[in-house]
C-alpha cells in the first residue's frame, strides 16, 4: 500500500528516537512491499526557533495531508521560562485539537524480562495487560486561563458529547480486550467529574457485555501498584491520564518503552511516545527508542489496518528485549542505534524463516 506519512522529531531525543522509529518503517516498507512516503516537518522548541510558531503554518497542512503523522516530542529547559510568550508545548496541543484526536490511547504491557526492573514485586506484575483511553483535547489543558499578578485559573470544562465520544471508544476498545472498563475521576469533588460518572454510566448501557466500574483518581494512583493486574481498559480524563500514565510506566520498567496512538474520528491519527524532549540525555545517542518504534506499530495498525506488520515489529520488540539488548534506563548499555538495528534484525529474520516456512 501507499501512504503518507508526515514524521515531527521536534526536540531534545525527539530526533533520535523518531530517527529510529522511521528506519524501521522503511525496513517494514521494503520487506512488505509497501511505499510510505516520509515528510519531515518543524515542530516545538526548533520551530519557535526557526520562525517564532511551535506549530508553523506548513506542518499543519502536511499533518492534515498526512495518512498519518509520527512525532517524537517537544521541550526543554531553553523554552521553559514561566515567563515566555509562546512555548514548545502549546504546538502539540494545538496539532492534536486541530487534528481532532480526541482518545489517546496508552497500552502498558509488563515484560518477564522487566519486571525485575520495576520497584514493584514481580508477583504483582504477573499478567498486567493495560490500556489508558486518555482523553486528549478538552479538560484543563484547553481551558480559558487566566492570570494577573498573584492570582492564576486553568478552567476545566467538559461537555457532554466529549464524555461520550471517548468512552465510547473505551467501551468499544474492552470488547476488542478483556471487556472491562474502569472509568476514573474525582466525583466526591469536581463537577466535570460528576458529569463525567453520570455520562459514563449511561454509555455503558450501550454495552451491557462490557462491565463498567467506577475508581476516585487519587485511590487509582495507589491502585495502580498495588494491584495492577486487576484492570483492562482505564478511561479518564486529559490530565488525570497524563499522570496516571507516568505512574503506569514504572510498572513496564521505563518511561522510554510506552507508546501512544492518539485517534479522532477517521484513520487519520498521530502518534507518539508518552515520554518527552529528556533534555537530561539528550543528543547522546542513549535514548531508549522502543516507545517510538512502538508507536510506529500503532501506526500502522490504526491508520493504515496493517495489523500483520505491526505485530511483527511488537513481537520483534519483545524478541529484543528478551535477548537483553537493552539501552541505560532498562540497564542495559546499549544506545538508541544499537537498540534499533536490533529490532531490524529481528524483523528480518522472523521476515525470512516466515518465508521459508
Ligand atoms: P521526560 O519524559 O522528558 O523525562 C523524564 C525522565 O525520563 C528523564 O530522566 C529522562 O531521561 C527519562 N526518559 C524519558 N524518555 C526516555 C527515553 N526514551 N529513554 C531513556 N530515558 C528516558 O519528562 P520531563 O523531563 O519532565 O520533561 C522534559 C520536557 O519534555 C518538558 O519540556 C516537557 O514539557 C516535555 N514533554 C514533552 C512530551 C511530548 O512531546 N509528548 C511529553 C512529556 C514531556
Ligand atoms: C504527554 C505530555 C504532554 C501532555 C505535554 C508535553 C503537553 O506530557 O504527551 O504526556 O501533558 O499531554
Ligand atoms: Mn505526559
Amino acid at each position: 500500500m501507499k501512504a503518507r506519512i508526515a514524521v515531527l522529531p521536534g526536540d531534545g531525543i525527539g530526533p533520535e528516537v523518531t530517527a529510529a522509529a522511521v528506519s524501521v518503517l522503511r525496513h517494514v516498507a521494503a520487506h512488505y512491499g509497501h511505499e510510505f512516503e516520509f515528510s519531515e516537518q518543524a515542530i516545538g522548541g526548533c520551530a519557535i526557533d526557526a520562525c517564532g510558531d511551535p506549530l508553523p503554518a506548513e506542518t499543519l497542512i502536511v499533518c492534515k495531508q498526512a495518512d498519518a503523522v509520527l512525532l517524537g516530542a517537544v521541550g526543554g529547559p531553553q523554552w521553559s521560562d514561566p515567563k515566555a510568550k509562546v512555548r514548545p508545548e502549546q504546538g502539540l496541543l494545538r496539532l492534536r485539537a486541530e487534528l481532532g484526536v480526541y482518545a489517546n490511547l496508552r497500552p502498558v504491557r509488563v515484560q518477564a524480562r522487566l519486571a525485575e526492573l520495576s520497584p514493584l514485586k514481580n508477583e504483582r506484575l504477573a499478567g498486567v495487560d493495560l490500556l489508558f483511553v486518555r482523553e486528549l483535547t478538552g479538560g484543563a489543558y484547553f481551558g480559558v486561563k487566566t492570570r494577573s499578578a498573584d492570582t492564576a485559573t486553568d478552567e476545566t470544562r467538559y461537555t457532554t458529547a466529549e464524555i461520550e465520544r471517548v468512552l465510547r471508544r473505551a467501551f468499544q476498545l474492552a470488547r476488542t480486550r478483556g471487556r472491562r472498563v474502569t472509568s476514573v475521576d474525582k466525583a466526591n469533588v469536581l463537577e466535570t467529574s460528576r458529569l463525567w460518572r453520570e455520562t459514563a454510566q449511561r454509555v455503558a448501557h450501550e454495552f451491557p457485555d462490557v462491565a463498567l466500574e467506577h475508581q476516585l483518581v487519587d485511590s487509582m494512583a495507589m491502585l495502580l501498584l498495588t494491584r495492577p493486574a486487576a484492570y483492562d481498559v482505564i478511561v479518564t480524563e486529559n490530565l488525570f491520564g497524563d499522570i496516571l500514565t507516568d505512574e503506569a510506566a514504572a510498572l513496564a520498567g521505563s518511561l522510554g518503552l510506552l507508546p501512544s496512538a492518539s485517534l479522532g474520528e477517521g484513520t487519520r491519527g498521530l502518534y507518539e511516545p508518552i515520554h518527552g524532549s529528556a533534555p537530561d540525555i539528550a543528543g547522546r545517542g542513549i535514548a531508549n527508542p522502543l516507545g517510538a518504534i512502538l508507536s510506529a506499530a500503532l501506526l500502522l495498525r490504526h491508520s493504515l489496518g496493517l495489523s500483520t506488520e505491526a505485530a511483527a515489529i511488537e513481537q520483534a520488540v519483545d524478541r529484543v528485549v528478551d535477548a537483553g539488548v537493552l539501552t541505560r534506563d532498562l540497564g542495559g548499555s546499549a544506545g538508541t542505534r544499537e537498540a534499533t538495528a536490533a529490532v531490524i534484525a529481528a524483523l528480518a529474520e522472523r521476515g525470512n524463516t516466515q518465508e521459508a516456512a
